[in-house]
């Protein structure tokens, strides 16, 4: 196996591919590296031409940050990353398993680039938690032949090597390693941004909420060293990154595999030390896990953006036990009132599922009451889909399609208005902007967030990506606010 077991403690770090801080006698990981990079230096040195790669990504930003280690490991095996509209010889697909409709897409894609790959001479690269499920592969073996190489969520690593193989012996090459290993430290990494950066510092989940194919997919709970974590995120700071966002399936449980208590509100504070990061984000955080003593980091900590991402999934308790959240309507909405009254300024997202089997009229009516009642700045709603291998898949879906699309629409439209109401507060305000660059729908206009994370699209002179900017606020709907002005603030 290319990784190997670290005299500093029971982490394993790969050698990095070129020197550096790898241990000793390092195995194969830079080697399998090596030999790609040659390969693809000779193609160049025969031809003028460098082999592309673009990367598909689906699903959360924890597939976002496994995308920039991806591409890391393949720029540095010699690939050069293209947009997604020009012809790479390499597509990988990041997928994602959370809904069926997502793999629908996928399939869908993946179908869809056979003509592409035939004239090309390219193919796929298929990995991430999709590919995590035994039939999935056996239909992407049997069904779509342009996909060569398939690896899953816990042997990224393995990459360069199944690559290698594939090249050299020219058979398609499916790996999916069964079990999480321990973390794998000191990959390659390209990040997507300079400003600002996605920090993984908690791998896989513990808490089988009983919906929820994740857990199945990305293993249980693993933490990085904080050594590991802070060296990075100093390192960022270092190259003028001044967002960091920490990432984990759910965040509270920081460090619980490793005996700590309290971890993740010690990261908090000793990120505060580390200068030049200016705004600090985190997500997920399950409720049942937010303790006190984290509401408290977060308040005293000035780097802390004031937003929470706080999923509550449905405002009945009765739902909420058969989706083994471990927490109630009551204690969800009683620790939300001790954030707010700690935090007055604070922001908060959610996650809300619609339509779980045996969801009643009066189920139901406890979410919209719980959206009423805190007054979230957005929510994530999605209908509930059955996933292979959950213990809520095994129950039956008793409501009628048509039910469940009715009440979905009924949230949607309560949370657009209440969204929007907030939004309005804004307006002939000043707010602090991070711009992340011209904005996606209006290339004239700079777009950016602010440390609430609400989307802030403006028009300003001389102000460029990466800085921090006060905008006047002049227009504001639900999804995003309107303003003019930037004065630079660093
Ligand atoms: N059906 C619908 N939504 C789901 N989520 C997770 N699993 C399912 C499912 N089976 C939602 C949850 C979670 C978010 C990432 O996706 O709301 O917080
Ligand atoms: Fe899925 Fe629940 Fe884990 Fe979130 S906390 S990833 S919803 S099992």
């Amino acid at each position: 196996m290319d990784i190997k077991k670290n005299n500093a403690g029971d982490r394993f770090r790969l050698k990095k591919p070129s020197g550096g801080m790898g241990v000793d006698n390092a195995p194969e990981f830079s080697e399998w590296v090596e030999e790609i990079r040659n390969q693809n230096t000779a193609y160049t040195l025969e031809t003028g031409k460098t082999k592309k790669f673009k990367i598909e990504i689906f699903g959360c930003q924890m597939n976002e940050r496994d995308s920039e280690t991806i591409a890391g490991m393949l720029t540095d095996m010699g690939f050069e990353e293209v947009s997604k509209d020009k012809p790479a010889d390499v597509i990988v697909f990041v997928t994602c398993c959370v809904r069926e409709n997502a793999e629908e897409r996928i399939y869908g894609h993946i179908g869809a680039l056979s003509g592409e790959c035939e004239e090309n001479g390219s193919f796929i690269i298929a990995c991430g938690c999709m590919m995590q499920q035994s039939h999935v592969v056996e239909k992407i073996r049997k069904s779509y032949h342009n996909v060569k190489i398939v690896f899953g969520t816990h042997n990224i690593h393995t990459l360069p090597q199944l690559l290698y193989r594939y090249i050299t012996g020219k058979k398609r090459v499916f790996e999916v390693w069964e079990k999480e290993d321990k973390v794998v430290e000191e990959l390659p990494i390209k990040r997507t941004d300079k400003h600002k950066a996605w920090v993984s510092i908690i791998l896989g989940c513990n808490n089988f909420c009983s919906y929820c194919i994740v857990p199945h997919v990305r293993g249980r709970e693993r933490s990085r060293d904080i050594n590991d974590v802070l060296a990075e995120i100093k390192v960022l700071a270092e190259d003028g990154c001044k967002e960091i966002t920490l990432l984990g399936q759910n965040v509270n449980s920081y460090g619980n595999d490793l005996g700590e208590k309290d971890l993740f509100a010690r990261l908090l504070y000793a990120i505060e030390d580390i200068e030049g990061i200016e705004r600090v984000r985190f997500m997920t955080s399950h409720p049942k896990d937010l303790s006190d003593s984290l509401i408290e980091a977060m308040k005293t900590c000035k780097k802390v953006c004031n937003h929470l991402h706080l999923p509550f999934q449905s405002g009945s308790s009765r739902i909420l036990e058969k989706m083994n959240r471990r927490y109630t309507k009551e204690t969800y909405l009683e620790l939300v009132s001790r954030i707010k009254a700690a935090i007055p300024e604070i922001a908060l997202t959610t996650d809300i599922i619609v339509g779980f089997p045996g969801e009643t009229v009066e189920d139901f009516e406890d979410t919209l009451d719980v959206v009423k009642k805190v007054g979230f700045d957005a929510a994530y709603m999605f209908i509930y889909s059955p996933r292979k291998g959950t213990p809520a898949a095994k129950l039956e879906q008793d409501i009628p399609s048509g039910v469940i699309s009715a009440r979905f629409k009924k949230l949607v439209d309560l949370q657009t208005e209440i969204a929007t109401d907030l939004a309005k507060k804004f307006e002939g305000k000043s707010v602090e902007v991070l711009v992340d660059g011209p904005s996606k729908n209006n290339p004239e206009m700079l777009s950016g967030r602010t440390r609430s994370n609400r989307l802030v699209n403006f028009k300003a002179e001389n102000v460029n990506k990466g800085d921090t900017v006060y905008v006047d606020i002049i227009r504001a709907g639900a999804f995003w606010l309107e303003g003019r002005g930037g004065k630079k603030l660093g």
